[in-house]
């Protein structure tokens, strides 16, 4: 197959969108993230990395807690919204309904079907962006999109963010940890 290079570029095949939520000065911000993945499994710990100027990082630094928020696709138009305009200037503090959990300081949004609640556990100066890494003291969802005690993708219906735009969840085409048993030899 014939390779042609395209430079360094922050580039990864599909991403989730996520909203992170922290509390800046007490009030409530939400900042739609699409560099966010696991770290760590024991303990459990997410990472997203975000732009120093982020208004959301100042509530992240200020409490030493986050949350993520896993929209749905019925939820893209206020999860773009949020990041388009910053907290700066612009209150996103009702753009959802904000809860709380153990931390009762990493507001979460309602609507969405998911949210992670985590506590900072470290930052990462990487250039333009800090790495933050949280762990995860708690997985809120609700209750119609969980099925045998796990968060169900068919019923979250989660944004995947590619190449500036946003996909829904493709169909399932086979099972992890186990469509490689197939493999010639094995
Ligand atoms: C689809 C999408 C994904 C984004 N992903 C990130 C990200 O991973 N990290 C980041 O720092 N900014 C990201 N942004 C930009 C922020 O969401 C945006 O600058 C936002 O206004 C920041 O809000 P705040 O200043 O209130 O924190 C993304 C924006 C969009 C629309």
């Amino acid at each position: 197959m014939e390779k042609v290079t395209l430079g360094p570029m922050p580039y990864m095949s599909v991403m989730p969108t996520v909203l992170v939520g922290a509390n800046v000065s007490g009030k409530p911000n939400y900042m739609t993230a699409a560099w966010a993945t696991v770290a760590c499994m024991a303990p459990p710990m997410v990472c997203v990395a975000l732009n120093k100027s982020r208004h959301t990082l100042k509530g992240i630094i200020e409490n030493g807690t986050f949350s993520l928020s896993i929209p749905s696709e019925n939820h893209v138009v206020a999860t773009d919204h949020c990041g388009l305009v910053s907290g700066n200037q612009t209150d996103k503090s009702k753009v959802f309904s904000s809860f709380y959990g153990k931390l009762k300081t990493a507001p979460m949004a309602g609507e969405c079907p998911v949210a992670i609640e985590c506590r900072l556990f470290q930052t990462v100066d990487c250039g333009s962006h800090l790495l933050v890494v949280g762990e995860v003291v708690e997985i809120h969802a609700d209750r119609s999109c969980v099925t045998d005690g796990k968060p169900d993708n068919t019923k979250i219906r989660p944004i995947i963010y590619s190449q500036a735009a946003y996909f829904a969840c493709g169909k399932e085409i086979a099972k992890a940890f186990s469509a490689g048993k197939k493999y010639p030899g094995t």
